[in-house]
């Protein structure tokens, strides 16, 4: 079966002095966590501090973005040779926030994706329709879209490196999860795609992570759902206990 990856999207959280004091609680909290995968994506200013603290731990370091160029004359950005070396085994590609505010697109996705791919980067890739979307019946044709976009050119055996993470944006931090039942039916879409786009075996392969007001009283239901292998969550993971109870779910 896939392994579960729980990740910690700590958005424009926390200075370095907040990251070390939340990262030593947590690290404690589960340390005797094995079956789980487990991803902090600090800000960019606190991934060499949280680098160092969960060095050799259980405990794996992603960006929250990149660029997709190797260096040069871009100006506030990073580049995944960067990520690389500052520890980082993950980067979080096409957030809905950076999509919303910052013009990420379907386009740049997909180039952020192959470069993360050169570099051996693990691309946590995140789609979902907003509320009107959903109001309008038109979860599937925009998920679906944003798939066939961002993953356009990826071979199989590329899309069986990535992670894909679901997180409708009406439920982002908003307090409204999806209920399992909803969350699980878009995932198990999202995987008949794969299967279409990929194959059978790709499709039963990648790991999809729901987001969106995930909580530790939410994430058992959650993680019990057949096509829900992991959480991709915000405020919740600001909290030691409440992400490391998170992390610990009882499916
Ligand atoms: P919340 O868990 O705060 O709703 O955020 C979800 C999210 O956007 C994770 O990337």
């Amino acid at each position: 079966m896939r392994r579960p990856i729980i990740a910690a999207n700590w958005k424009m959280n926390c200075t370095t002095g907040q990251a070390n004091e939340l990262v030593n609680n947590f690290k404690a909290l589960v340390t005797q966590v094995t079956e789980v995968d487990i991803v902090l994506a600090p800000p960019f200013t606190a991934l060499a501090t949280v680098g160092q603290l969960i060095s050799g731990s259980n405990i794996a370091l992603a960006a929250q973005n990149m660029y997709w160029e190797e260096s040069g004359a871009y100006t506030g950005e990073v580049s995944p040779g960067m990520l690389i070396d500052i520890g980082c085994k993950y980067v979080i590609i096409g957030h809905s926030e950076r999509r919303a505010y910052f013009g990420e697109t379907d386009e740049t996705v997909n180039k952020k994706i192959k470069k993360a791919l050169e570099h051996n980067l693990t691309p946590i890739v995140c789609v979902g329709e907003s509320l009107a979307q959903r109001e309008n019946n038109e979860t599937q044709a925009v998920v679906v879209l944003q798939i066939r976009r961002g993953l356009q050119g990826l071979t199989s055996e590329q899309m069986q490196k990535i992670v894909l993470a679901y997180e409708p944006i009406w439920a982002i931090g908003t307090g409204k999860t999806a209920t399992p039942e909803q969350a699980n039916d878009v995932h198990h879409f999202i995987r008949r795609k794969l299967a279409g786009i990929f194959d059978e075996a790709t499709a039963s392969a990648v790991r999809i992570q729901y987001g969106g007001s995930v909580k530790p009283a939410s994430v058992d239901e959650l993680m019990a759902q057949s096509d829900i292998d992991g959480a991709l969550v915000g405020g919740a993971a600001l909290k030691a206990d409440s992400f490391a109870r998170i992390v610990k779910f009882e499916a």
